[in-house]
């Protein structure tokens, strides 16, 4: 049987779900739309938070997050889609054109990370000390795998050393930029907005026994006691090649771990200034030594407090007609 087109209630769908997806600063760079049958997701240019080097690599890293959330929505919907990343040459917007497939229902794990999406949210909390178990890592490795993606756990003191002076000596050098600090506070917001971050989701400013960097926000103090885990949980995703296409596929597979995370019960959060800046991130992946290809995100994972909900714009201005 021919598939159906979609129409507005895959839409809708696909929309409500996608934006939920995490972006930097929750800045939201996504539109949907229906065309010829299909749905496509566009970045959009206004909402282009750029901060260092990596210009576009954020929209497109939220874009392929936002891509995968629509899909499970799809999924859900028993009309499964058939993605193309950057189906457009012409037109470098459309990030994904997703196409009805063959019908078939949604497996189990599919709708548990369905129904994960509305769960996840970043922690900037301290997690408590328990280890996360290999079954669990075990699940994380095999998300970023399914799409296509790899995903390493620095295992030990010593690479996670490596990880906290790239991260804390990049943090430095972002942080010592007048204009960066001006667009990071740009950012946070009343509950009442609808993109940006709210100040109770704002990481507390760092102590100087912390091994990672936070992206702080503003001044809020930590509660005196509360240290952050002495070994935290450190994966980072990354792509064989960085293309515009691998940093989409790669924002499909950061959303699987993320969502894989949220329903094995763990707490997640980004940190992105080791990845965002050129020369940070070949340092990186020189650590990551055999492992070839190019960093595109770090991850914190561990059991802790779920993060708070952030505020999303209405799903009404996420839709071009
Ligand atoms: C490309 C990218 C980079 C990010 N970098 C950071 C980061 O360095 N530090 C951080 O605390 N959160 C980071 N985030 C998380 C966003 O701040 C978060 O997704 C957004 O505020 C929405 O909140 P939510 O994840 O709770 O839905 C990043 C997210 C994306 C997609």
């Amino acid at each position: 049987m021919t598939p159906q087109p979609y129409g507005p209630a895959e839409l809708h769908a696909a929309a409500a779900a996608g934006i939920r997806a995490p972006s930097l600063h929750n800045s939201q760079p996504w539109r949907f739309r229906l065309h010829d049958g299909a749905i496509e997701v566009l970045a959009d240019p206004r909402d282009h938070p750029a901060l260092s080097d990596r210009i576009g690599w954020a929209v497109r890293i939220a874009c392929g997050a936002a891509v995968f959330n629509a899909r499970l929505a799809l999924l859900a919907t028993d009309t499964p889609a058939d993605v193309r990343l950057r189906p457009d040459p012409a037109d470098p917007m459309v990030m994904a054109r997703l196409r009805p497939g063959p019908q078939r229902r949604a497996t189990y794990p599919e709708s548990d990370l369905l129904a994960a999406v509305g769960r996840r949210h970043s922690s900037r909390q301290p997690f408590w000390p328990d280890p996360v178990p290999t079954e669990a890592r075990m699940r994380l490795v095999d998300a970023a795998r399914a799409e296509g993606a790899w995903l390493e756990l620095l295992i030990g003191m010593t690479a996670l050393s490596g990880f906290a002076e790239i991260a804390q000596s990049t943090d430095r050098v972002l942080r010592r930029d007048p204009a960066y600090q001006e667009r990071l506070s740009g950012w946070v917001r009343t509950e009442a907005a609808g993109d940006g971050i709210p100040v109770a989701a704002v990481a507390r400013v760092g102590e100087p026994q912390d091994l990672l960097p936070q992206r702080t926000y503003g001044h809020r103090p930590r509660a005196p006691g509360r240290d952050f885990e002495p070994e935290p949980l450190i994966a980072i995703l990354g792509s064989t090649g960085d293309t515009a296409t691998d940093q989409i596929n790669a924002g499909q597979a950061l959303q699987r771990v993320l969502l894989t995370a949220t329903d094995a019960g763990l707490a997640t959060s980004m940190i992105s200034q080791p990845i965002e800046v050129t020369g940070a991130r070949e340092q990186l992946s020189r650590s990551l030594g055999s492992r070839s290809g190019t960093p595109q995100m770090a991850l914190r994972i561990g059991y802790g407090q779920a993060g708070r909900p952030t505020p999303r714009r209405d799903q009404a201005q996420a839709l071009l007609s």
